[in-house]
């Protein structure tokens, strides 16, 4: 069972507090019947109509993308390039959650669940984001403790994080280095590296928590089976997080 106003929100129908106002305006149908009441308790058996429109019980889905490079993260582009919902074959109205940058390749999940999209994208979730850097020249130990206590990147602290030297190629002098983050601001492991005088040449994202890229090519994709998707749940439920 649900709070009505989340399961309107959730279906992508308005905000949590647009719904609640519709609520309160009595513009919304359980099973035929106005309900005034924030926080009446819904399931997937009832029918909410919201306006006079019914909202679509969709099944949940939810996809594991192998992102390729030069492709966007996005439901669609006003430049006509190809986003990563357009590699999924689907009628159903997904979306990214979080985002890689054009160039970045690797996991990204997509789903119509907007409750676990929000979960996932807090940055309290407990969710660990695995990424495989190529970065240019070498990284020292004093370096690498810096980026684990967090650094700023636009005048904000990052979290801590766990980074580990992998290889490094004397003859491009590049390093591959391995770093793990919960947090997703926006360009964050280039702007990490960046902020300690170094520049990352690519970025793969290996994986999300428990998911890998594994029997996964570039651009190809998997749905995920319902244990995972409880397991994606248990691990984004931090006690933090409302
Ligand atoms: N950090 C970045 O800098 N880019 C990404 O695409 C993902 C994380």
């Amino acid at each position: 069972m649900e709070r009505l106003q989340k399961v309107i929100a959730n279906s992508g129908y308005t905000s949590r507090r647009k719904a609640e106002e519709l609520i309160k305006e009595g513009k919304v149908k359980v099973n035929g019947e106005i309900v005034y009441e924030l926080g009446t308790k819904v399931d997937f058996s009832d029918t909410i109509q919201v306006d006079g429109y019914t909202l679509k019980k969709e099944n949940k889905v939810y996809y594991l993308l192998n992102k390729p490079r030069g492709i966007i993260t996005s439901t669609s582009d006003d430049k006509g390039r190809k986003t990563v919902v357009d590699l999924i074959n689907t009628n159903i109205r997904i979306y990214p959650v979080g985002r890689l940058d054009y160039d970045t390749t690797g996991a990204i999940i997509l789903t119509n669940d907007g409750q676990l999209a929000n979960l996932l994208m807090h940055p309290k979730s407990n969710v660990d984001k695995l990424y495989i850097a190529k970065i240019k020249g070498l990284i020292g130990k004093e370096q690498i403790i810096k980026l684990e206590k967090g650094v700023y990147i636009d005048g904000v602290k990052t979290a801590k994080s766990k980074v580990r030297i992998k290889k490094y190629d004397k003859k491009t002098d590049t390093s591959i280095v391995e770093i793990i983050i919960h947090e997703g601001k926006n360009h964050q492991v280039k702007k990490m590296f960046e902020s300690i005088g170094y520049s990352v040449l690519k970025l793969k994202r290996e994986s999300i928590a428990f998911l890998n890229l594994s029997g996964l090519k570039s651009g190809e994709y998997r749905l995920l089976n319902p244990k995972e998707v409880k397991k994606l749940y248990a691990l984004s439920k931090n006690p933090n997080i409302n």
